[in-house]
């Protein structure tokens, strides 16, 4: 009886929301149908797209398995089995993948797509990531940023330049490892001796501000900024924190400062710049949601990397070797700190339609629409 009922009510939501994504499409196309919208893309290694394969560092995801879902099955330099967020978002918004700011097949028409600056390893820091090197830090990715503007200026001029910089997309993904690799790397670290955990994240928060600014200055009008997952979740962090599998408390409670006064920042921003230029996604929450109720949400664990050795299989790179669950959908966790695709998918939903709890002040889809009548 129960379920009866669930099932129809399930039926006509689903119709009711089949209804509404059609009549959103159309609504889209017409502008999708002139020129389909670029895409930037900045941040650390839940977005890197193969930036650092062309740098000399150890943050790299470019041996088997990586890539074994990945149309070509190869490894990319993107730290999934298959797709990433970005890919995912750019299949949802109609426009090709992005390709690495550092590719050499970057030229001609190809940069009107967008292009990707993301790189594995850093933070909002500059001394976050100190131990991989030779890395993208996010001032370097923004000054790449304008050599990409000159070089599109040149191929389609500047008024055309302008305005597809300014009708762009643009996402940032940074914090993780301000945590990860600076804060929580080693026990007594510098920034953990220099700041107690609050001091930190406005410190952090006080960095992002200038950095998203400069996002702005540089024209971008449509900047989606996803917070930190729930850090102390991951696989890598229970394997080396957790007794009993319950999520690391430091690195949790680190989360849930920094969140939520990240997405006062951007409501901030957007009341002194009077317009939505900055949204933000509760990727906590998001993360969340499936990490508590795996099963819900089709997978047979949160807990478990599907590519990895040692408990949790968190310790250590995901390499030829490592163990290699036999179904990678049924996985939350790739590897010891990524989503695998099919949570990256789940992820993306929200972004895209998820109510004000997942994303603030509106959803992609309603910003998307919204630009489109300009
Ligand atoms: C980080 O580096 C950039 C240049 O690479 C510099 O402009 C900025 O001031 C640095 N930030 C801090 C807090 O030192
Ligand atoms: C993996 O699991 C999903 C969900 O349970 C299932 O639909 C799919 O058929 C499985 N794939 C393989 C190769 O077993
Ligand atoms: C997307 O956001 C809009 C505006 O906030 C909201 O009306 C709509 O319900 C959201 N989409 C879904 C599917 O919740």
């Amino acid at each position: 009886m129960h379920t009866l009922l669930s099932m129809s009510s399930l039926r006509v939501f689903v119709t009711a929301l089949a209804i509404a994504l059609l009549v959103t499409m159309g609504r889209v196309a017409p502008d999708q149908a002139e020129a389909a919208r670029a895409f930037f893309v900045f941040g650390d290694s839940l977005v890197d797209n193969g930036n650092n394969n062309y740098l000399l560092t150890t943050a790299r995801a470019n041996s088997p398995p990586y890539g074994i879902d990945y149309p070509t099955h190869q490894p990319t330099g993107r730290f999934s089995n298959g797709l990433n967020l970005p890919d995912i978002i750019s299949e949802k918004i109609g426009s090709e993948p992005t390709l690495p700011y550092l590719s050499p097949e970057l030229t001609g028409q190809k940069l009107l797509v967008g292009a990707n600056f993301a790189s594995a390893g850093i933070g909002i820091l500059n001394d976050t990531g100190i131990q991989f090197i030779n890395i993208i830090r996010i001032w370097k990715q923004l000054e790449l940023f304008q050599e990409y503007q000159r070089r599109l200026r040149e191929h389609i001029g500047e008024a055309q330049a302008q305005r597809l910089v300014n009708n762009a997309l643009v996402l940032i993904t940074l914090g993780g490892n301000d945590f990860v690799n600076n804060y929580f790397l080693v026990p007594f670290s510098a920034r953990s001796r220099q700041f107690s955990i609050p001091d930190y994240c406005r410190y952090l928060i006080s960095e992002y501000r200038k950095i998203l600014m400069r996002v702005y200055e540089l024209g971008g009008r449509r900047v989606m900024v996803t917070g930190t997952g729930p850090l102390g979740c991951a696989p890598g962090e229970l394997a080396l924190r957790s007794r009993n599998g319950e999520c690391a408390s430091e690195l949790q409670q680190a989360a849930i400062i920094f969140n939520p006064e990240l997405a006062q920042l951007i409501q901030q921003l957007n009341i002194e710049l009077r317009a939505d230029v900055f949204v933000s996604a509760n990727a906590f929450q998001m993360n969340m949601d499936f990490i508590n109720n795996p099963q819900a949400f089709g997978f047979a664990t949160s807990k478990v990397a599907c590519c990895g050795q040692g408990p949790y299989n968190g310790i250590g790179q995901c390499k030829p070797l490592s163990n290699l669950c036999p179904n990678r959908s049924i996985y939350a966790f790739w590897d010891a700190f990524h989503p695998s695709e099919r949570a990256n998918r789940l992820i993306v939903e929200q972004i895209m339609t998820g109510s004000t709890n997942y994303m603030n002040p509106m959803n992609l889809t309603t910003l998307l629409a919204m630009h489109s009548n300009h």
